[in-house]
């Protein structure tokens, strides 16, 4: 397959929608992004890499790091993980707070805010330092030493974070917060604020592509049924109430953050990442969604 070729005439088809949506602004850091960036990378089981345009530009990964605090709670806690959080879609905003009162703080899944709140209060707990510990595995995923912290988007974030604060007042109402507020988000944000670049993102997705070899970075080890599994919920709950159009019209387990970057993989086949700041209604990427539709299509290649 000649994805460098597929990737420049992606690359071309997708101008029309160059202007459309408007950069995440309810993070002050985030809003003095250029919005106009664009990269993308394809890094294939085989061990090739294809890059176009920014690809090497760190970002702000947003939710996208929901998938490494998924999988460090996965290899701390095995299946009781899921006495605390569920893994059904949730067909609501990645901010809602009305089902999680219903449901009396439970979260439906990992990847709304609720449930990586929850997350984040089980790493706190478990962690003997988790600030370190979380960007330990994330470097050994990716395979690169430098990624960080942006403490200052972390910061930013927190200042305005009234929502997600709800959200974990709600969650330790309901009795599913061990650790103080302030900590748990705190620590949240941290998470969030991690800046990766298309190439090392793609690089650090490849394990759950490559889902029947070893999952064994720097402490977290996953069995091969867990990879699969983080691999489903990205399917189902990766793009909160869009998860149904993304999987309509890609067709790939993947997961999104407001900084506008998505990560996504071909089970066996490759790991894609794609970075474009301008984003659509439900906090998704415009012109991420339509390349990797671009890609699933010219290739022929999804999971369905
Ligand atoms: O909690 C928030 O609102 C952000 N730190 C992350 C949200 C996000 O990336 C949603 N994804 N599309």
């Amino acid at each position: 397959m000649d994805y460098q070729q597929i990737l420049s005439e992606i690359y071309r088809e997708i101008q029309p929608y160059a202007k459309d949506g408007k950069v995440a602004d309810y993070i002050p850091a985030l809003a003095q992004v250029n919005p106009d960036c664009f990269g993308i990378c394809i890094t294939t089981t085989e061990g090739e890499t294809f890059t176009l345009g920014q690809a090497d530009t760190r970002f702000s990964i947003q939710s996208i790091t929901k998938v490494f605090a998924l999988s460090m709670c996965l290899s701390i806690m095995g299946s009781d993980l899921w006495k605390r959080i569920g893994k059904e879609p949730s067909g609501t905003a990645f901010n809602s707070l009305i089902q999680l009162e219903v449901e009396k703080g439970h979260p439906r899944n990992p990847f709304i805010n609720a449930g990586a709140i929850v997350l984040a209060d089980i790493l706190l707990s478990h962690l003997p330092s988790p600030e370190e510990d979380y960007i330990a595995f994330i470097r050994s995923i990716s395979g690169s030493r430098t990624v960080d912290y942006n403490r200052e988007t972390a910061v930013s974030e927190r200042e305005k974070s009234y929502i997600n604060a709800a959200i974990a007042n709600l969650l330790k109402y309901y009795g599913n917060l061990e650790n103080d507020i302030e900590n748990v988000l705190r620590f949240y944000f941290l998470q969030c604020s991690v800046e990766m670049s298309c190439t090392e993102l793609s690089r650090a997705f490849l394990p759950f592509a490559d889902h029947r070899s070893p999952f064994s970075f720097n402490g977290v080890d996953l069995t091969s049924s867990q990879v699969k599994r983080i691999n489903a919920i990205m399917q189902t709950c990766g793009f909160y109430d869009e998860a149904g159009e993304f999987s309509y019209l890609v067709g790939l387990p993947g997961k999104s953050g407001v900084g506008g970057g998505i990560a996504a993989i071909h089970p066996r086949l490759y790991s894609v990442t794609v970075w474009s700041p301008r984003l659509n209604a439900k906090g998704n990427s415009i012109m991420g969604m339509k390349a990797l539709e671009l890609l699933t299509t010219r290739t022929q290649e999804s999971i369905f």
